[in-house]
């Protein structure tokens, strides 16, 4: 076999094994990243009260709920805001907050963990 073939050869085995090693660190480094412990819910009821409610609507007002996930929570893509952050989409949280129950809501908003399981990105927890 004539050496440039051979070198050839030898440089593509290189650069194959070098792609699974990259690939195989890559594939443990997102299972790291995507291993976010299962926390116990917060055990206490839900004050539905209109006093309760209003320091809820100040509270979501005030920690910046509306800014990212629009005036009524309907969601909101804000990468307009954020052009270097790529798309950036804050969910439907009246919609959310029908759907799941207050654990789930809770798991987000405390431990930074989705509905899904996984670590939330720019979700303030
Ligand atoms: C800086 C912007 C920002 C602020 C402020 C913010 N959020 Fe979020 N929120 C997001 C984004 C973006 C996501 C989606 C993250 C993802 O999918 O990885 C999210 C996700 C969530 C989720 C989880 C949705 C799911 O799919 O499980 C909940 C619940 C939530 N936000 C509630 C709130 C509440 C309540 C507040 C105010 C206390 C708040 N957020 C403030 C940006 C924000």
């Amino acid at each position: 076999m004539p050496a440039a073939r051979l070198a050839t050869l030898l440089i593509a085995g290189v650069a194959a094994l070098a792609g699974l090693a990259a690939g195989g660190v890559h594939l443990v480094s997102e299972g790291r990243l995507r291993d976010v412990p299962t926390v116990a819910p917060f055990a206490t009821p839900i004050p539905a009260d209109s006093a309760s409610v209003a320091r809820g609507e100040h509270l979501a007002r005030t920690r910046g709920c509306f800014s990212c996930h629009g005036d009524q929570l309907q969601g909101r893509d804000f990468s307009e805001d954020w052009p270097d952050a790529g798309t950036t989409v804050a969910p439907n949280l009246a919609s959310l907050a029908r759907a799941e129950d207050a654990a789930t809501v809770e798991r987000a908003l405390r431990h930074g963990i989705g509905r899904d399981g996984r670590a939330l990105w720019s979700m303030p927890a």
